[in-house]
């Protein structure tokens, strides 16, 4: 993509954020980020509401409060218009939970339907949170658990049981909101949504954007129940293979099961956000977000050798 410089544009794609952020005046300055996806799960009200908090969590992951948005929406006419209707139906209500306002849409006639918005947010110009303002020796959190791609590539040769269907829709259908809320009341250096790169991506891209190195602690990082088995039988999305192969030259594992290691480069849907905070912030941000019921895992640190991700048991 050609980039675009600007005095008033004070993230662009330059430093692998997800959302553009242009400033406005003093105050304020809009936040702007497009997300659309095909369904993976079967009910079409959820796959709205899936949808609808994956694209609303660009803007959360850069601390901003979103205000409007827009359908991007394709769909089959040979299909029963109530599925549409349903789709966006389940976005519209997800919206409604985050205080943003639906302001119009388009949809155009495919074969294969897909959804997503354009979701324009506010930030105060001094308070963006990007990948980029890492430093060495601050903690990494992580407030959602992984395995959405690997459950929904099971829940599609249904082998997904209900309980695990309904732990992972309940995980991706989740605002970002509250964490984001507290990581600005509290100050962190850097953060980013966890989606389609997987942990180990975005990881990627805070260190490339920051300069530093990371160490993640594979035991510690929460995955949704049957994540490792089905990982072992072999049921992965191929973005988790692709990722591994663009991180092969950047990621270290040390005595990493290979499910553990595909796990970590799983393609997610509606992540959480992965918070770069100062040791000395750490305690209070994990009780803050506890009151709001985030549970925010200590999954690694940041580290003064950039290049570079080691993975440890
Ligand atoms: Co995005
Ligand atoms: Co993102
Ligand atoms: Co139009």
């Amino acid at each position: 993509m050609p980039q675009v410089q600007d005095p008033k544009l004070l993230v662009s794609g330059s430093t692998m954020d997800d959302a553009g952020v242009y400033q406005i005046n003093e105050e304020q300055a809009l936040v702007q980020t497009v997300d659309f996806l095909t369904p993976m799960v079967d009910d079409p009200y959820v796959f709205g509401q899936v949808a609808a908090a994956n694209a609303l969590s660009d803007v959360y992951a850069m601390g901003g409060k979103p205000l409007t948005a827009l359908n991007i929406s394709a769909f089959d006419l040979d299909m029963d218009t109530v599925i549409l209707q349903k789709i966006l139906a389940g976005g519209a209500a997800t919206l409604q939970e985050a205080g943003c306002l639906l302001v119009g849409g388009h949809t155009i006639q495919d074969k294969e339907p897909k959804y997503g918005l354009a979701v324009t947010g506010i930030v105060h110009p001094k308070e963006i949170i990007t990948n980029a303002g890492a430093a060495p020796n601050a903690a990494l959190l992580l407030t959602k658990p992984l395995g959405s791609g690997i459950l929904s590539t099971a829940l599609k040769g249904d082998l997904l049981q209900e309980n695990a269907l309904e732990e992972l829709t309940q995980v991706m259908t989740t605002l970002n909101h509250q964490a984001s809320e507290v990581m600005q009341r509290i100050g962190v250096l850097a953060a980013t949504d966890v989606t389609g790169f997987g942990l180990l991506g975005h990881a990627w891209e805070i260190c490339a954007s920051s300069d530093v190195g990371m160490e993640l602690y594979f035991n510690k990082i929460p995955l949704m129940s049957g994540v490792v088995d089905f990982a072992n039988m072999g049921v992965i999305p191929g973005g988790a293979y692709t990722n591994r192969r663009y991180l092969e030259d950047k990621v270290i594992f040390n005595g990493i099961s290979e499910a553990g290691q595909i796990i970590m480069t799983d393609p997610q849907t509606s992540g959480g956000l992965l918070i770069v905070v100062e040791e000395k912030k750490l305690n209070s941000l994990v009780n803050e977000l506890r009151l709001k019921g985030v549970e925010g895992a200590v999954i690694g640190k940041t580290t003064d050798k950039p290049g570079v991700i080691n993975v440890i048991s």
